[in-house]
Parts: C-alpha cells; sequence; structure tokens
C-alpha cells in the first residue's frame, strides 16, 4: 500500500514536471544538451561541417536560417523540408530559392560517422540555423535537441503554411499566432531578414502601379525605391538577381535590419509593415539595440524550433528519404 501511495505520488510529480517542461516547449519534451550522453560530439560535428560548408560560399549560411522557418512552419519541426520526390515541399514555388540543403547532407554523414542513426535531421536544421548566425558574427543560443523526423511531405502544404511577402501585420500576427507564436515573437524572427537576399518579383508590386494614388509605395524610402526600379524593371526583368534584404549590413547577422525600418528601407511589405503598424512599430523600435536583439532572436529561434515537433517518429539515416 505504502509503495503504491509512494509510486502515486512520484507518479503525480513527474506528470507535473512533464507538464512543465511541456508548457514550455509547446507539447514535447525538448532538451539543451540533448545528445550529451548518446553523442556527446554531435554539436561539434555539426558545427565544424556547417562552418566548413559555409565558408566556401556565405550565401548558404542565410539560406539554412531560412530553412528552419519553413521546416517548422509546415507540419512542424521534422525535416518534411529535406524529403526528395516528385511533390514534395521542396519542390514548391516558395521553396524555389531555399539553399543549404548539401550542407544538411555534409553534417549529417558526418555525424553518421560518429553515432549512427543517432541525431534527427530535424535537429541538425536548428544546430545548423543556429550555426549560421554564428558564421555571420552573430553570438549564437542554445539549442534544444529531441526532435524525431517526419515521413511525408507535400508541396501544397508549403504553399499554403508559408507567407508571402505581401502580408500585412494582421495576416502575419494570425500566421504565427497558428504555432503558438507572439506578435513579438514574429517581430523578432523577422529581424532574420538581416541577412540574406530576396528577388525582384517578390517586392516588384511595389515599384510600379503600386495604388490608384501612388505608382510607387509610399512607405518605401524613394531612393531606395529609384535603385531598386533600376535593378528591376516593370517587364522582362532578371529573375535570377539577388537583392540584398538588409542594405546598412547585409553580410551581418545584427540589428541593423530594424534600423533600415526606420528608414523605410525594409525590402517586403511583410518587412516594412512591421514598422508602419502601431501594434509592432514599438516592437521594430525595441530591437534597434543590438544585445536585446542578440537576447530575443535566440529566445525565438527556440520557441520556433519547438512548433508541431514529434516526439515519435524516426532518425533518418538519409535526411532526403525515410528509412527502409
Ligand atoms: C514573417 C514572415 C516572413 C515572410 C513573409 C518572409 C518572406 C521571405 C521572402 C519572400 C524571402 C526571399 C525569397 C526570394 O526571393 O528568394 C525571404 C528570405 C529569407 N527569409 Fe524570410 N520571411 C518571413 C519570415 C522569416 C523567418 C521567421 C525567418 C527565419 C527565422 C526568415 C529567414 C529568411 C532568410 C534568412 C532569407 C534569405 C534567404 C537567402 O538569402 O537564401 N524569414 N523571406
Amino acid at each position: 500500500m505504502a509503495i503504491t501511495k509512494s509510486f502515486s505520488l512520484f507518479s503525480t510529480v513527474i506528470f507535473l514536471l512533464r507538464i512543465t517542461v511541456d508548457a514550455q516547449n509547446y507539447g514535447t519534451a525538448l532538451q539543451d544538451n540533448f545528445y550529451n550522453s548518446s553523442c556527446p560530439d554531435a554539436e561539434t560535428v555539426i558545427q565544424k561541417a556547417v562552418f566548413a560548408e559555409v565558408d566556401k560560399n556565405l550565401k548558404l549560411a542565410a539560406g539554412l536560417i531560412r530553412m528552419q522557418f519553413h521546416d517548422c512552419f509546415v507540419g512542424g519541426c521534422d525535416a518534411s523540408v529535406l524529403l526528395d520526390g516528385n511533390d514534395t515541399e521542396k519542390t514548391a514555388s516558395v521553396n524555389q530559392h531555399l539553399r543549404g540543403f548539401e550542407v544538411i547532407d555534409v553534417a549529417k554523414e558526418a555525424v553518421e560517422a560518429v553515432c549512427p542513426g543517432v541525431v534527427s535531421c530535424a535537429d541538425i536544421i536548428a544546430y545548423a540555423a543556429r550555426d549560421s548566425t554564428i558564421r555571420l558574427n552573430g553570438t549564437g543560443w542554445a539549442v534544444q535537441g529531441g526532435r524525431k523526423d517526419g515521413c511525408v511531405s507535400f508541396a501544397n502544404a508549403a504553399e499554403e503554411e508559408l507567407p508571402p511577402p505581401t502580408l500585412n501585420v494582421s495576416q502575419l500576427i494570425d500566421l504565427f499566432a497558428q504555432r503558438g507564436l507572439s506578435e513579438k515573437q514574429m517581430v523578432i524572427l523577422s529581424g532574420s531578414h538581416t541577412v540574406g537576399v530576396g528577388h525582384c518579383d517578390k517586392f516588384i508590386e511595389r515599384l510600379y502601379n503600386f495604388s490608384e494614388t501612388h505608382s510607387t509605395d509610399p512607405s518605401l524610402n524613394s531612393t531606395l525605391a529609384e535603385q531598386l526600379k533600376k535593378e528591376c524593371p516593370p517587364r522582362n526583368f532578371n529573375t535570377t538577381l539577388e537583392i540584398f534584404m538588409d542594405v546598412i549590413t547585409p553580410g551581418q547577422f545584427d540589428a541593423k535590419y530594424y534600423v533600415g525600418l526606420t528608414k523605410q528601407e525594409g525590402l517586403f511589405t511583410s518587412d516594412q509593415s512591421l514598422f508602419e503598424d502601431s501594434r509592432t512599430n514599438d516592437i521594430v523600435k525595441s530591437l534597434i539595440d543590438e544585445r536585446t536583439f542578440e537576447r530575443e532572436f535566440g529566445k525565438a529561434m527556440r520557441a520556433m524550433g519547438a512548433v508541431g515537433v514529434k516526439s515519435e517518429g524516426s532518425v533518418r539515416l538519409n535526411c532526403r528519404m525515410n528509412n527502409e
């Protein structure tokens, strides 16, 4: 009887602890230092591989930061974005310019060589995103591990779940709220546009025939608008041309994206509207402080990295395909 009682007390305590951990992780048990005992070198091996690959082509760093977003927002952080196939997420038009898949392959191969079948591809995406910001002079953050890999991936899910750059603040708030992320976290995560590029088709509607009263979006800095018009003519523009999203320090993972927004230099409607809208204007201003941005960005990436995480699933041996 005594044993039964203390066992039930013990399980109640464990249950309550579980709920606390789960609440922090939006429904799963992710952990810091997750591979400490199962694969102590995992994080170091992955980081070394990511650094080596990104050093060959620095553009891939931005691609890998974006990859975590595109993975987590479509069916949760389960590496579904990595699956090859006819109609998988990576074939969606919204993922047309997503890059860094080969970096994940190299990191996976490196970690499989030391601990076969232990580290999930979904966790590798999360580590690689953090390591990429470090390569761009960011300070990094502690990444939680424990995600399992999913086995399905559909292009139409990516088209439906990932936001076009024309969204306004209400739409952005809704989209992030559907994943348990606050409007503040949405503004912070948008700060990743401090690195990387966009293509003309993503903002051309801001340059020409914008509205009945304005041919160019009045919330776009007029000097920048003239420059962008030269690079992106109304017809037959170069579809491969890459335009920096942060014109102040394009290769640095810093808070200058927000400074750019105060000068109306946000490239997309979804960027600039964060400054124009009274609900998010104060958040933008608070993130201009580098230390605040560093700290808050890591926290927000941890929250995004916990969206829809699967505790049941596999550890793929090759990130591009399901195990036999
Ligand atoms: C808030 C809603 C968001 C919208 C509407 C959006 C939209 C876009 C678009 C249209 C591009 C350029 C695509 C192209 O023309 O090649 C882009 C690039 C990028 N996005 Fe976002 N994004 C959002 C949020 C995020 C988040 C949350 C992250 C990461 C945490 C992120 C990281 C990036 C990065 C790093 C790039 C540059 C990629 C490269 O240079 O290869 N974005 N985003």
